[in-house]
């Protein structure tokens, strides 16, 4: 009897073996991802991925034309997933015409609608606000609006990189979307105003010149000031002296960004692309983007890094960044018409 049911449970293992190693070979092979992220960000989730399912993933990274570039390879290109950030380069790929829809509960369940495309053809992944850095020393604010940026009390004060640039142009056309057109050259106009110097640089810079007393306050994401203080040393003073304050809309919250993903229209590895897409989402991988990347998780309940908790929580604006990208032009049109950047 024992020998009977130890030959009955040997079997059955061995069985459950073979259809384990069936499965591991049908799931194996590989899947292409295009890149706009620092594959130093993004390398460690690759092989997170890699270990747990079994999926080789193949990076392409570039820091631009990767949309044109998939365009030009048309049906032959092997690109199955397009990783990117900003919801203005996010419209463009799918303006390219180079995405096709994703149809996943798994991500329908994870991301909030107003962070992913009506029609599914991107997913934010994660998150990134676009908040004030402040002296510690010269300004005794702890909380701002946007709006509050153009009162001439910070005439001189106030520095920013170019108003072109796809995170001020995206925070723009929030603007736009939450006061209109007429209201926000005003606001620009106010804010130029009140620069200390002429928009240059990068996000960094704005601490850095702070740092230097160049200017009091300045405009930067999330992710970079946390960054400098645990990653950069010859860059930590720079954080050092200065503080993060979340502004907010004065009939919203603060302005959140995206970095999302696309399935391309011609994935030849679609399967292995839903799998990677999926498992991005998840647990694992949502807790590296909020501790490798100082991201904030796109998925409920997963914690922030304690230097971006330290910020204090985050207020994000409700409006759909499928909405605020309808204004993008306007923006850009309107940074024109005000000479912000001259
Ligand atoms: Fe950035």
């Amino acid at each position: 009897m024992t020998i009977l049911c130890a030959l009955t449970r040997g079997s059955m293992v061995a069985t459950a073996i073979v259809v384990a190693t069936g499965s591991a070979l049908a799931q194996s092979g590989e899947v292409n991802v295009y890149t706009y992220r620092e594959s130093k960000l993004m390398q460690p989730l690759f092989d997170a991925f890699t270990k747990d399912a079994g999926i080789k993933v193949n990076v392409i990274s570039a820091s631009s034309g990767l949309e044109q570039r998939i365009k030009a390879e048309g049906a032959n290109s092997p690109a199955d997933v397009l990783l990117t950030v900003d919801i203005g380069r996010i419209e463009d790929a799918v303006r390219a015409g180079i995405t096709q829809p994703i149809k996943s509960d798994v991500l329908d369940k994870v991301v909030a609608p107003q962070y992913r495309d009506p029609e599914g053809h991107w997913y934010g992944i994660s998150m990134r606000a676009r908040v004030v850095y402040a002296s510690k020393d010269r300004v005794q604010e702890t909380a701002l609006t946007y709006e509050d940026l153009a009162d001439p009390k910070w005439k001189g004060k106030i520095c920013i990189r170019s108003g072109q640039y796809i995170y001020n142009n995206a925070l723009f056309a929030a603007f736009i979307a939450h006061h209109g057109e007429a209201k926000t050259e005003e606001w620009l106009s106010g804010l130029k105003a009140n620069l200390a110097q002429k928009p240059s640089g990068g996000d960094r810079e704005v601490a850095r010149d702070i740092a230097a007393g160049k200017c009091d306050i300045g405009v930067a994401n999330t992710y970079y000031w946390a960054l400098m203080l645990n990653r950069e040393a010859e860059r930590k003073p720079w954080a050092e002296a200065t503080k993060v304050i979340l502004p907010k809309f004065k009939d919203g919250g603060t302005h959140v960004n995206l970095s999302a993903v696309v399935l391309a229209r011609y994935a030849p590895n679609k399967a292995n692309a839903m799998k990677l897409v999926e498992w991005l989402v998840g647990d694992e991988a949502q807790h590296m983007y909020a501790d490798l990347n100082y991201e904030y998780p796109v998925r409920p309940g997963i914690a922030v890094n304690p230097t971006i908790a330290g910020y204090g929580k985050l207020d994000a604006d409700t409006i759909p960044l499928s909405k605020i990208a309808e204004y993008k032009k306007a923006a850009a049109n309107l940074v024109d018409k005000v000479g912000f950047d001259n």
